[in-house]
């Protein structure tokens, strides 16, 4: 049973998982290496929390109990003493990864489990490190984790089948919808999904083929919408009509090649791309800020997770 939770690293990521698992009405101590953005992490986290009341996820009469959840502490040793789980969610390189994994064994018991949230680093080299490899893994969220039930898991090499089951078991019991990867590679499923279909959209900006404004609405209100109903796969099952997904693959799906022979392929973004992108979405952030669309963002996101909770 993971009931005493430890959120290292309190920045955007850290802090929203920190109003997870307080909503899920687990214990929840939250440390960063800078206390100001400890402090930041734990406002924003009440703040997601007071939200989530305005949004009906969270009783108003349970806000007190879920706001006493979240713990913040001041070092490593108070974040860590009876520690059953650790969401790791400090910078995304592997030398940080490392300084973090090697200061924190000193503090853990060794049936702790160590989660970290990376966007795509490999497990494997993380866990390098560590005295006690087999009880980590990759519990990659998808932003913002407090509303999006995504959470993709990454065994390393050294990981065991028993971390990776506990970690699955608890994540469903609390409404996650936990994938498991067979094999380790760069950024893990979905945000391989992403890179291709992000590179496809500022190549096609790059290319002038429509406006930033025109592409992102293609997007979203053309496959976006499907998305979050089924996967590619099953809704090229029903674009193949009675010869389902055989029939696509086959049929329609070939001239899918001229699609991919026109396409780029690189792996950098060119200067051209970046000023474009940069150039394009001014329009956007003058229109409406940033923090405003956070917020029309995740109250648009309750509503139809609710709805695909029917
Ligand atoms: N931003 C996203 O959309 C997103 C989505 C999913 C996963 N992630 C992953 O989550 C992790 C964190 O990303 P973020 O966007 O929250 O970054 P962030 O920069 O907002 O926060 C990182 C926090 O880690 C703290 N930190 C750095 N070194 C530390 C140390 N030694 N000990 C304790 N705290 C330390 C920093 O002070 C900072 O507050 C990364 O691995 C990233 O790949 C990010």
């Amino acid at each position: 049973m993971l009931q005493n939770i430890a959120i290292l690293g309190c920045g955007l990521i850290g802090s929203s998982w920190a109003t997870w698992f307080a909503l899920q009405g687990q214990k929840t101590r939250l440390y960063d290496v800078d206390q100001t953005a400890c402090e930041r992490g734990v406002k924003r986290a009440g703040e997601n929390l007071r939200r989530l009341v305005d949004l009906d996820m969270l009783a108003a009469e349970d806000l007190q109990s879920a706001l006493q959840n979240l713990q913040p502490v001041k070092t490593l040793q108070e974040l860590l003493s009876d520690c059953d789980y650790v969401q790791e969610s400090v910078r995304e390189d592997y030398d940080t990864k490392a300084e973090v994994y090697r200061a924190i064994e000193q503090h853990l018991s060794p049936q702790a489990i160590i989660a970290s949230s990376s966007s795509g680093l490999l497990m494997s080299k993380m866990q390098e490190v560590l005295k006690h490899p087999s009880r980590s893994l990759i519990a990659h969220p998808f932003n913002p984790p407090h509303l999006i039930p995504l959470v993709e898991l990454v065994p390393g090499k050294k990981t065991s089948a028993d971390t990776v089951t506990t970690v699955r078991e608890f994540f469903l019991r609390f409404g996650k919808r936990p994938v498991v990867l067979n094999k380790e590679v760069p950024g893990h499923i979905a945000n391989r999904l992403a890179a291709a279909v992000w590179r496809e959209a500022l190549a096609l900006l790059d290319d002038d083929v429509a406006s930033l404004e025109d592409i992102d609405a293609a997007l979203c209100n053309g496959p976006g919408l499907r998305w979050a109903l089924m996967g590619q796969h099953a809704i090229y099952d029903l674009g193949g009509g009675e010869g389902g997904y055989q029939a696509f693959i086959d049929g329609i799906g070939r001239s899918f090649t001229s699609y991919w022979e026109d396409m780029q392929t690189w792996t950098r973004i060119p200067e051209s791309a970046r000023e474009k992108a940069i150039a394009g979405i001014e329009p956007l952030r003058k229109k409406c800020p940033p923090e405003e669309r956070a917020q029309w963002r995740d109250e648009k996101l309750v509503r139809l997770l609710k709805l695909l909770d029917e």
